[in-house]
């Protein structure tokens, strides 16, 4: 009986060693751990057969468990070392970066031709004391129309196609609306720019879009005049596309000014001599302008006989048009990114 228990016990020892060493993993290792050593393993099931021997054989046979327990728990210990520092290296090899390899090229951006353009336009008059003001794109048609000299059913509203919300309430159709809000505000003297969107109801071609930009002047002081408007034209006209640029202002008819013009620049392509660009023309139109209705004036509350003012209205899709060669305005709308970077 005795032989039988010690044999077992170096049975478990002997194997314990082969079955350590073909262990792959740290749960494995613990799997192996329970089965010899565990309350139901091997090493407990031999001991658990002492009961059976005689007394006076207990004290060697109980020895010779404890050394193979010790024996045992150290090459699980040496193995459990192992299997670590192996696993580390495996998480290290599987985790390592190599910084050596080329990285992901980031796409710069790059301002809209139109932020070109207005930033441009904005920093020209503000060098010229100018501020700059805006207003809300959803707009009544007190602002839009009515205070501007325009009451309902004035032919002028055909020419300016609208998009109503309620029978007061319009998408707007030009940044004029500015000027009323402006006036509102501030007392003379006034010198504002008011850049921003406007709509109209217009079907899209390489010409027109429903949504577009004007950029709106409006200078009210005592003793302006016509001069002072054409003179700022001309400034901002130079400032923009170069010292030869020529100003010209023609009569026309707008209801919040009197008089009225249209605002040309001189063609920067044939510089006035007519080309396929200004369509032979020498002239490109840009915008309308002229002296603030006095009615205007006198609706927000401005002394006329003391305060007279100009105020004029730019495309600047028109601008960025002219300043960069392009003859559809859409793609300054579809935002093609080959077309952006190429500018
Ligand atoms: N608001 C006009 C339009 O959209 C343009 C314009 C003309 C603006 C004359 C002005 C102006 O300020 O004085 O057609």
């Amino acid at each position: 009986m005795e032989l039988n228990i010690k044999e077992q016990l170096e049975q478990i020892r002997a194997t314990a060693k082969d079955r350590l060493a073909q262990i792959g993993s740290s749960e494995e290792l613990e799997n192996l751990k329970v089965k010899l050593l565990g309350k139901k393993g091997e090493l407990t099931n031999v001991l658990s057969q002492m009961g059976k021997l005689p007394p006076d054989m207990r004290p060697a046979v109980g020895q010779a468990a404890n050394e193979v327990r010790a024996f045992i728990e150290e090459r699980i210990k040496t193995a459990k070392q192992q299997l670590e520092e192996r696993e580390l290296l495996r998480k290290l090899e599987n985790e390592k970066l190599d910084v050596t390899l080329p990285g992901k090229a980031h796409r710069a951006g790059k301002k809209h031709p139109c932020s070109v353009v207005l930033d441009e336009v904005k920093d020209a008059f503000i060098s010229m004391g100018f501020t700059v003001a805006s207003g809300p794109e959803v707009e009544y048609d007190y602002y839009n129309f009515e205070a501007l000299n325009i009451p309902k059913y004035h032919p002028a509203r055909d020419t300016q196609d609208t998009f109503y919300f309620t029978d007061d309430i319009l998408l707007r159709t030009q940044t004029s609306s500015v000027q009323i809000r402006t006036m509102e505000k501030i007392k003379p003297p006034i010198r504002v720019i008011a850049p921003g969107r406007v709509y109209r109801i217009d079907e899209v071609d390489a010409t027109h879009s429903p949504i577009f930009h004007q950029i709106e002047g409006l200078v009210v002081d005592k003793g302006i005049t016509m001069s002072h408007l054409k003179g700022s034209l001309d400034i901002i006209a130079k400032k923009l596309f170069g010292e030869n640029i020529k100003t010209r202002i023609r009569p026309d008819y707008f209801p919040f000014t009197e008089p009225s013009a249209e605002i040309s620049i001189s063609c920067f392509k044939c510089g006035g001599e007519g080309c396929k660009f200004c369509k032979g023309e020498g002239w490109i139109e840009i915008g309308g302008a002229g002296m603030v209705n006095p009615k205007v004036l006198e609706l927000l509350g401005i002394d006329t006989n003391e305060y007279s003012g100009f105020a004029f209205g730019m495309g600047l899709e028109r601008l960025v048009l002219r300043r960069y060669n392009i003859d559809d305005i859409r793609m300054l709308f579809e935002n093609d990114v080959r077309f952006l970077e190429s500018l």
